[in-house]
């Protein structure tokens, strides 16, 4: 069912609350990777230039005790907002009371205000990470409509997501929530074929139900990483030293049977000695890796195989990355996937689901690369394993 977004309601002299998920990373302070904020200035955009008053609102972190407050403040990211929208944020550091209340009825039209971190009122007993029902009336009681941008939380059942929407009469979703239902539920629904699934990342048991879905509706599966050496032993290989997950074996056959030839592992490997950057690397087939080595990144054989299935794609979701891409000299695999779905960008919707592989992209330069990079992690891997999500299940249908 298509949902309703900020362009189905009339914003003008409204105050509009915003939920984005500004869970930025942050080093030192400063924040490394805004790809999330610059994500979510569309929709604030739009609010602002249609005359609407913004009250854009976020969590960071974990906030357990009273300690992780410092250090998790969104002061360092409405200065950081303020500078991308080129306009003042008046930053509230209230989740609730009086000031905020007061800061929020005096805004005026085209205005942005943001407010502290929804999480500190994990500490209130009041708790916004279970959705207490009190906090979501109080944040809808403060807008007059509701419009989620926030895809990375959505697969959280929160106060401010689930709490505000049952409580205010218009929940609508912004663009970056719309963007994302459009490339990752769109193509689960509908893809163009062929339709190329690449898995990768250390566990074979965080990609299940991940796996299950994409066999029901890709045309391949590509699976590469620390999981495949699971499914190599699976098959009666030996992987050395290789990750492991032995309570998984017998998931790994029950996957390949209900596969029929669906998925891809490739047949080499590069390996190494020790989990080190500088350890010296080997090419090896997956029938040959010597007991005391393990696997780092997929071999120069199975790019290839994989090359080829991306070459004639029409659609790729890609989640998980194929090697140790931190390390440089075990990086290639991830890199040259990266590379070839950069070259199929023009004929082909190519997507990244978000979280390490994202950051592999990033790392590597090529974001501007792919047709769409989930700003999710958690909630892309829900979403990918065919998951109801609440935060999107809250939003008005059209
Ligand atoms: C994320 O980064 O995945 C989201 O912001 C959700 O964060 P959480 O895992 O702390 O709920």
């Amino acid at each position: 069912m298509a949902k309703k977004t900020v362009r189905d309601i009339d914003v003008k002299g409204k105050k509009v609350l915003i939920r984005v998920d500004f869970n930025v990373p942050l080093k030192d302070g400063q924040i490394s990777d805004e790809n999330r904020i610059v994500q979510a200035l569309p929709t604030i955009e739009y609010v602002l230039s249609h005359g609407g008053r913004a009250i854009v609102f976020s969590h960071l972190g974990r906030v357990k005790d009273e300690s992780d407050k410092a250090s998790n403040s969104l002061r360092v990211v409405a200065t950081r907002l303020s500078e991308l929208l080129n306009q003042n944020v008046i930053f509230v550091p209230e989740t609730r009371g009086q000031a905020l209340e007061q800061a929020i009825n005096t805004l005026k039209d085209g205005e942005v205000l943001m407010f502290e971190n929804t999480r500190f009122e994990d500490l209130n007993g009041k708790k916004e990470s279970k959705n207490d029902p009190e906090l979501g009336k109080y944040w809808a009681s403060l807008g007059d409509v509701f419009v989620n941008d926030a895809f990375g939380t959505a697969h959280r059942d929160a106060a401010s997501n689930v709490g505000i929407a049952s409580n205010i009469k218009d929940t609508v979703a912004g663009f970056l929530l719309e963007k994302e239902i459009n490339f990752i539920g769109g193509t689960l629904e509908n893809p163009e074929r062929p339709f190329i699934a690449i898995l990768g990342g250390a566990k074979v048991s965080d990609k299940i139900e991940v796996i299950k879905n994409l066999l029901k509706v890709a045309d391949k599966v590509l699976i590469g990483g620390g999981m495949a050496y699971t499914f190599f032993k699976a098959q009666g290989m030996e992987i050395g030293n290789s990750l492991l997950e032995a309570d998984k074996l017998d998931l790994a056959n029950e996957l390949l049977a209900l596969a029929n030839g669906k998925i891809v592992l490739g047949d080499d490997v590069i390996t190494a000695k020790a989990f080190d950057p500088e350890s010296e690397k080997h090419v090896r087939n997956v029938t040959d890796i010597p007991a005391d080595e393990m696997g780092m990144d997929i071999g120069p054989r199975t790019i290839a195989l994989f090359e080829s299935y991306i070459a004639t794609a029409k659609t790729v979701v890609w989640n998980g990355p194929l090697g140790v891409f931190e390390f440089p000299r075990f990086a290639e695999g991830t890199r040259s996937v990266a590379q070839a779905l950069t070259e199929i960008k023009d004929h082909a919707t190519t997507i990244i689901g978000g979280g390490d592989s994202a950051a592999a992209v990033i790392q590597f330069g090529m974001a501007d690369g792919f047709t769409h990079i989930s700003t999710g992690g958690g909630a892309s891997l829900e979403y990918l394993e065919g998951k109801l999500l609440p935060g999107i299940e809250c939003v008005d249908d059209k």
